[in-house]
């Protein structure tokens, strides 16, 4: 289906999904259309980390919803490296629950991409269940600085899990490097480490090259796919996107560095973003709608950098365009417009959506067939983030009952506390 027509406010519109139901190859599998389904971190696995039955309905959900490529959640490698109480784990104990969760999604759905995200949380990990942890010295003393030799576990950590995933029937991993977890902190200018993994852009990606290369051999599959979500811009000084340790001003030789090193490690996508976890520059909130633009820009320059395919992020926020955005032209402000366009002008290669996957899992399908009107936007609340940052489960408190009671008596205790 390429041009649809619908009347808004007695005027004909055309909508066009021309770009975004147009398939596109991923390294050597293909994605059916453009629309990703980025990790949402749900918080809802069992006591051992495997999916439960709320995990594995979501994931079904998805899979119904036929997004080009579904990211699962940030998976936590190791037990003691969760941000989450409830978050799912990837090690060996947890294959067969994994494997679970790939077969109930794949008969649903054999063609939509299914991609691990893997991650270490490093000094976001939570004390009460997790060991918190940092790349290089913080304000707080108690944060252990991790040695080398535990830097090079890590690395075995992570191969480990690609190698489960490629063993449970993934279609490939994310390497995550976003949102301010380990590999965040690894790459950042601020890491002054005076060993291998520290100060010279050269010694802080160390770990990422070392790390692919081992990943690719013990894989030992060229069309399992490997790419890497990571931040064009932190936001924080001596963060990633600023030019030295005391910096702050958004320089992007870096990003667009490291962006040239992921295609030449032989990895097949980079999914854009920015911002350490919760932020308005990682997810554009009503008041900060024009946070949108700057996504749109950092996945462009790093589209602009490389020839594999680029993923960008942020696009629940546009919504069917009922939102805050200074544009005078009520038909350019809606996420349809947006993704056509960007696709269009070779902006980015394909267009990520996280709130709106759980206000409506069935979003890819009803928009490419057309059912505009049977869409549940997200309404960009952010209690989702509310329900996380309380270590609750996670789901939308506006569309889904479950979540929404949920969401009432957690509000009801804390105004009663
Ligand atoms: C509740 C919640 C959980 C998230 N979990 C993850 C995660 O596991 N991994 C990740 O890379 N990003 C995570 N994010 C960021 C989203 O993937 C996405 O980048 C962000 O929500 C902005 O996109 P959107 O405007 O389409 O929601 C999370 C965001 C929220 C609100």
């Amino acid at each position: 289906m390429n041009s649809i027509f619908f009347q808004q406010n007695s005027k004909v519109i055309e909508m066009n999904t021309q770009m975004i139901s147009t398939p596109i190859r991923v390294g050597k599998k293909e994605a059916p259309n453009r629309i990703v389904f980025q990790p949402m971190e749900c918080n809802d696995a069992d006591a051992t980390g495997d999916p439960s039955d709320l995990s594995l309905n979501r994931y079904r959900r998805f899979a119904e919803g036929g997004a080009g490529i579904i990211f699962t959640e940030s998976l936590t490698i190791t037990s003691e490296s969760r941000a989450r109480k409830s978050q799912l784990s990837i090690t060996e104990q947890n294959a067969k629950g994994l494997e679970r969760l790939i077969n109930e999604m794949r008969k649903i759905n054999g063609e939509s991409l299914i991609l691990f995200q893997l991650n270490q949380s490093g000094r976001l990990s939570e004390a009460a269940f997790s060991k918190v942890i940092s790349v290089y010295p913080t304000k707080d003393p108690d944060i252990h600085v991790l040695t080398e030799e535990e830097i090079d576990q890590i690395g075995d950590n992570f191969v480990n899990a690609a190698v489960i995933a490629k063993q449970v029937g993934a279609d490939g991993i994310d390497f995550k490097h976003c949102h301010g977890y380990v590999c965040t902190e690894m790459i950042q200018p601020a890491n002054t480490r005076n060993d291998r993994y520290g100060g010279s852009f050269e010694n802080r990606t160390r770990f990422f090259r070392e790390t692919t290369r081992k990943m690719k051999d013990a894989v030992d599959d060229d069309s399992f796919l490997l790419g890497v979500r990571f931040n064009a811009y932190d936001g924080v000084p001596g963060g990633f996107g600023a030019a030295g340790p005391e910096e702050v001003i958004e320089d992007l030789s870096e990003p667009i560095a490291f962006s040239k090193m992921i295609e030449e490690a032989g990895m097949d996508y980079i999914n854009v973003s920015a911002g350490i976890a919760g932020s308005e520059i990682t997810q554009p909130s009503k008041k900060y709608p024009v946070g949108i633009y700057r996504l749109f820009g950092w996945a462009q320059a790093v589209k602009k950098a490389v020839n594999i395919p680029v993923i960008g992020s942020g696009y629940s926020s546009l919504r069917d365009g009922k939102n805050d955005l200074p544009e005078p032209d009520p038909a350019k402000k809606d996420f349809l417009y947006w993704a056509e366009k960007n696709l269009r002008d070779g902006n980015v290669d394909l267009v990520g959506v996280g709130r709106q996957s759980l206000a409506d899992p069935l979003f890819p399908k009803k928009l490419l067939a057309g059912e505009f009107d049977s869409i549940n936007y997200c309404t960009i609340c952010d209690r989702c983030l509310t329900l996380m940052i309380a270590q609750q489960v996670v789901g939308c408190a506006i569309h889904d009952k479950h979540y929404r009671d949920l969401y009432r008596s957690i509000k009801n205790k804390t105004k009663n506390q």
